[in-house]
């Protein structure tokens, strides 16, 4: 099972997710799509059909007994749609019995890949079906209530799949922290409950670490109108990685394009109707990025030097070559400036400097070394680069 969610409103994760479903479909795969929002459901706006007779409310309530009775074609050969609710009166929060059912359900229908629409916000239906998906992709927009409320999701989910990893492993301590931190605040670093529990159990501590890791949700950049904003993944993978220590991956940036919003208006789907353009490009890219086999977040092996160390300082592999180590250098000096827009009222000032000051050092240690010319480097470093 798969999902799409992102925290704040209308940042696109219906359209997203419908053309994830119509490219994988395209593709050769059988997909269902599951609108997740019980509130205000309209994937099937997006995918261009009338509201299906039937959705996933009804099996939620015991209308049906079986699920397949609420799955309806869509048009698209492979690709089918469960929709959410015939009202937003009918269903809005599952008890939950009726997640637990719901969740066992969902696996089990007869797909290769179960694609859920999530709706707006925090709530636990929310958390709790993105942090239980296999993969799960972030939608935001590149403004920064958008970037702030998708740090604050990140932590919830991380908590959220942390609580259910404490309650599987039926370690009490774990779902004891996680409530603590929980009722604390939510600016604190959800990471820190590991390092609490490796103090008492270093075993659980490294199992909770793997599952984490293997976590790693996706992060899509919808409606970009800039070179800025299409950076803005970069740096925020980067920020999330580092700062908050919940590895993301950045899946890629959609262009704003004005004729998606009349293909909504008229009720078509925009990935099939308009296939050639940049944005039904970065569509399919990102599909094909979420959709790849996985790889786990980088992580540094091997004996540690200070060359070693300063390499990493800059997230390159030992030995990156000269124009690799000046233009990491470049891009995390303008991820980690003042007002980058990546850093949008997180609390980390102090964490902030001493990393710039860190990076400066990997780069004049890095740059020293570069000076002996060498027929495998391609072209020396300047040494005095303008900075910001
Ligand atoms: N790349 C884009 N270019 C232009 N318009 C877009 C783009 N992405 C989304 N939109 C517009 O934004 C609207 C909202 O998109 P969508 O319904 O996918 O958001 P959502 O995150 O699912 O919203 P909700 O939180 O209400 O479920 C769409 O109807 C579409 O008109
Ligand atoms: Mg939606």
């Amino acid at each position: 099972m798969w999902a799409v969610g992102g925290g704040k409103g209308g940042t696109g994760k219906s359209l997203v997710a419908a053309s994830l479903g119509i490219h994988l479909a395209q593709m050769g795969r059988r997909v269902i799509l599951v609108d997740g929002d019980l509130g205000a459901p309209n994937l099937h706006t997006i995918l261009g059909m009338d509201p299906p007779p039937l959705a996933l409310s009804d099996f939620i309530k015991r209308r049906f007994d079986s699920i397949e009775t609420v799955v309806f074609e869509t048009g698209v050969e492979r690709l089918s749609l469960i929709s959410g609710a015939r009202n937003s009166l009918d269903i809005e929060s599952l008890k939950h019995f009726q997640k637990t059912r719901l969740l066992r359900v969902l696996l089990g229908l007869p797909a290769d890949v179960v694609l859920l629409d999530l709706g707006a916000g925090t709530s636990l239906n929310v958390l709790d079906l993105f942090s239980l998906a296999d993969r799960a992709l972030l939608v935001i927009l590149p403004e920064p209530t958008s970037v702030e409320n998708c740090y604050r999701f990140l932590k919830a989910a991380f908590l959220r799949r942390l609580y259910h990893l404490g309650r599987t492993l039926g370690h009490q301590p774990i779902i004891d922290l996680v409530m603590e931190h929980r009722d604390q605040s939510d600016d604190g670093r959800p990471y820190e409950i590991i390092e609490e529990i490796a103090r008492v159990d270093s075993c659980v501590a490294a199992t909770l670490a793997s599952h984490v890791d293997t976590f790693l949700p996706h992060l899509v950049i919808n409606q970009v109108r800039s070179h800025e904003d299409e950076r803005l993944g970069e740096s925020m993978e980067w920020i999330s990685g580092r700062f908050i220590r919940i590895p993301v991956r950045f899946a890629g940036a959609i262009p704003y394009d004005p004729t998606l919003v009349q293909c909504v208006k008229s009720r078509r789907a925009y990935l099939s109707e308009y296939p050639r353009t940049r944005t039904a490009e970065m569509l399919r890219a990102v599909a094909e990025s979420f959709s790849s086999p996985r790889t786990g977040p980088h992580s540094a092996t091997g004996l540690r030097s200070p060359e070693r160390d300063a390499y990493s300082a800059l997230d390159l592999r030992p030995g990156a070559m000269q124009d690799e180590v000046l233009s990491a250098y470049l891009r995390l000096r303008r991820t980690l400036r003042s007002d980058s827009p990546a850093l949008a009222s997180l609390d980390c000032e102090a964490e902030r400097q001493a990393t710039v000051a860190a990076i400066e050092e990997a780069y004049r240690s890095l740059s020293r070394n570069l000076t002996v010319p060498s027929p495998v480097r391609r072209r020396p470093v300047r040494s005095s680069v303008p900075l910001l």
